[in-house]
């Protein structure tokens, strides 16, 4: 079983996006057993809250269901999960301060890293903008995602 944590900022755009649409092609390809997914923010203030609700609308347009719940990563995920993935160049920046284990840097990635199409080089914060921001987010997720998959299945 390989565990995947997808982080952002405030865990409530991007990361549930990409643990919603990770679960989608999970489900699709029936790797339930092969593959589990969490999402998380670098930061702890939309704790407790359910995913933004434009977010939620634009993942809904392609059926993705967002149902995570907003959490701050801890220490322990450092441990728990074999992957790591950052949204954006700070997410990433963040991340590697925050891991108290040397051990486990490698295990820190951006999602870009798994994107087939090179043109984004990070997945940028949709908060503050519009609605082409958000279809942006999920354009990289769904590329980055795809590649991940493989990654993982080698
Ligand atoms: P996320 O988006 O990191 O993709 O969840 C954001 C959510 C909240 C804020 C910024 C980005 N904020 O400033 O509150």
């Amino acid at each position: 079983m390989k565990k995947v944590l997808f982080v952002c900022l405030g865990n409530i755009c991007r990361s549930p996006s990409a643990e919603g649409i990770m679960n989608a092609f999970i489900e699709e390809e029936h790797l339930e057993d092969e593959i589990q997914c969490d999402s998380a923010g670098t930061y702890a203030f939309h704790a407790g809250e359910n995913a933004d609700t434009r977010m939620q609308k634009h993942a809904l347009k392609r059926d993705y269901h967002l149902t995570s719940i907003s959490r701050k990563v801890i220490d322990d995920d450092f441990i728990d999960f074999d992957y790591i993935i950052a949204m954006d160049n700070s997410n990433y920046a963040n991340l590697l301060e925050m891991n108290p284990y040397t051990e486990h840097k490698n295990k820190i990635y951006k999602m870009v890293d798994f994107c087939k199409n090179k043109n984004a080089n990070e997945v940028p914060d949709p908060y503050y903008g519009g609605d082409q921001g958000f279809e942006n987010v999920l354009d990289i997720i769904e590329d980055g995602v795809e590649g991940l998959i493989e990654k993982i299945r080698g």
